[in-house]
């Protein structure tokens, strides 16, 4: 099953991708400096990512990142009366990435369930039918996405020709070609899991973004070193092949690993003991939920002297400090069987969009800006009033 998945973000195919995405990009970034006020980046970075999943997963073309919708699809998503069911789905995919948190305005029963889990089923199901908390908004989210979702994925299964070679179509063709795979690929899964990629891949991708922008932003010398790079890669037309973007940015990979390091999207992540195991001299039973905090790892100074310093320099290769760290100090994207599917893909777009950026702009915080800034913890991490820059074109 990860299989069929996998073979969506393989190499070959992302190397396909590259000119898709840069399309969605130029569209998206068109008019940065045009009216000399500040911009929402963090508004803008969400809208680009969605729109090239939505490419990528659901073969649709969501237009979220032509200028003039940009604005009108974060401001009016829960009042907006939209016939048609993709742009009403992507309103309701924003709303919940935006607005559904796990902090203390966030849902009472996944509060509840990380002190006491037992009670989190049970209370989440009387919670839900409140109206007003947090989880009768969630619940009333998750069954609008997921009809919405629903409708999406049955006519493209009516449709004959899917030639397209989104993540949709690839799972609905293995299903149709393999017997065992109907089993397995059943209507409400391929939903579901199509969704999980649309949500995993949109909001991580543009949180990492906005962090780079705003970090880079904040440190002139890692901006100076950084144009150097990009400026000499070649004519500034010249669009980076796959290759490219993997072997001929040292210095972005750095500074990349180390806003990842620097501000880390994915806070946690868990896992269920399928048998009992030994970890740290504790003894943990089999079905034990075990959290392995991503975020504090990043900031241990026993791997990254002076964590709280954004330094890309780091992670260079010949640095020492690089050299003795332990390889797992650093995982955004997780470890293991269960990693993160869509690591090189959303490398490949953060990388084309900087590249991009910076070949035109640089940025500056807007003064409106809180400092320091603040944060939000949801299922992912967010800017809690987003990330506000002004982009000057460069000479
Ligand atoms: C900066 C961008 C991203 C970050 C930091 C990120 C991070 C993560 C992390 C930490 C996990 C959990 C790994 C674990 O449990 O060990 C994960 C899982 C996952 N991610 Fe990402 N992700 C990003 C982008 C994407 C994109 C673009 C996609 C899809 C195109 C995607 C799809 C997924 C999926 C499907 C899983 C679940 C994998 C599984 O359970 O087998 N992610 N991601």
């Amino acid at each position: 099953m990860r299989n069929t998945i996998l073979s969506v973000y393989q190499p070959s195919h992302l190397a396909k991708l590259v000119p898709t995405m840069q399309a969605f990009i130029e569209c998206a970034t068109q008019h940065l400096e045009s009216k000399g006020e500040d911009i929402t980046f963090s508004d803008l970075s969400l809208v680009l990512a969605t729109d090239v999943i939505g490419q990528a997963a659901f073969g649709v073309d969501f237009g979220l990142s032509k200028p003039q919708s940009i604005s009108d699809s974060i401001e009016n998503t829960s009042h907006q009366q939209n016939d048609n069911e993709v742009q009403d789905f992507i309103n309701q995919h924003i709303y919940s990435t935006t607005q559904l948190k796990m902090d203390l305005s966030g849902s009472l029963s996944i509060i509840l369930g990380l002190l006491v889990p037992i009670l989190q089923e049970p209370f989440r199901q009387i919670l839900k039918r409140i109206p007003g908390t947090m989880d009768y908004k969630v619940d009333r989210t998750n069954q609008n996405l997921s009809s919405r979702l629903d409708e999406i994925v049955s006519k493209r299964m009516k449709e004959e020709d899917r030639g397209s070679k989104d993540f949709l179509s690839l799972i609905l063709r293995a299903r149709e070609s393999e017997t065992t795979a109907k089993n397995v690929f059943t209507s409400d899964y391929i939903s579901a899991v199509t969704y999980e990629h649309l949500l995993a891949g949109s909001a991580t991708t543009s949180f990492t973004l906005s962090s780079i922008i705003y970090l880079v932003a904040g440190h002139p010398e890692v901006e100076k070193k950084l144009l150097e790079e990009i400026d000499g890669f070649g004519p500034p037309d010249q669009m980076p092949t796959a290759h490219d973007l993997q072997n001929k940015y040292p210095y972005l990979d750095q500074v990349i690993k180390e806003a990842m390091r620097f501000y880390t999207v994915s806070p946690l992540v868990a896992r269920e003991t399928s048998a009992q195991v030994e970890i740290g001299g504790y003894i943990l039973p089999k079905g034990t939920w075990v959290w392995l905090a991503l975020g504090v790892l990043a900031k241990d100074p026993k791997n990254f002297a002076e964590p709280d310093k954004f330094i890309p320099e780091r992670f260079d290769p010949n640095c020492e400090e690089e050299k003795q760290r332990h390889p797992y100090a650093n995982i955004p994207f997780g470890i293991g069987p269960r990693s993160c599917i869509g690591q090189k893909f959303s490398l490949q777009e953060i990388k084309l969009t900087l590249i991009h950026l910076y070949r035109k702009y640089v940025f500056r915080h807007s003064p409106y800006m809180e400092n320091p800034l603040e944060l939000e913890y949801g299922i992912v991490l967010n800017f809690k009033h987003g990330i506000k820059v002004r982009a000057i074109k460069r000479a």
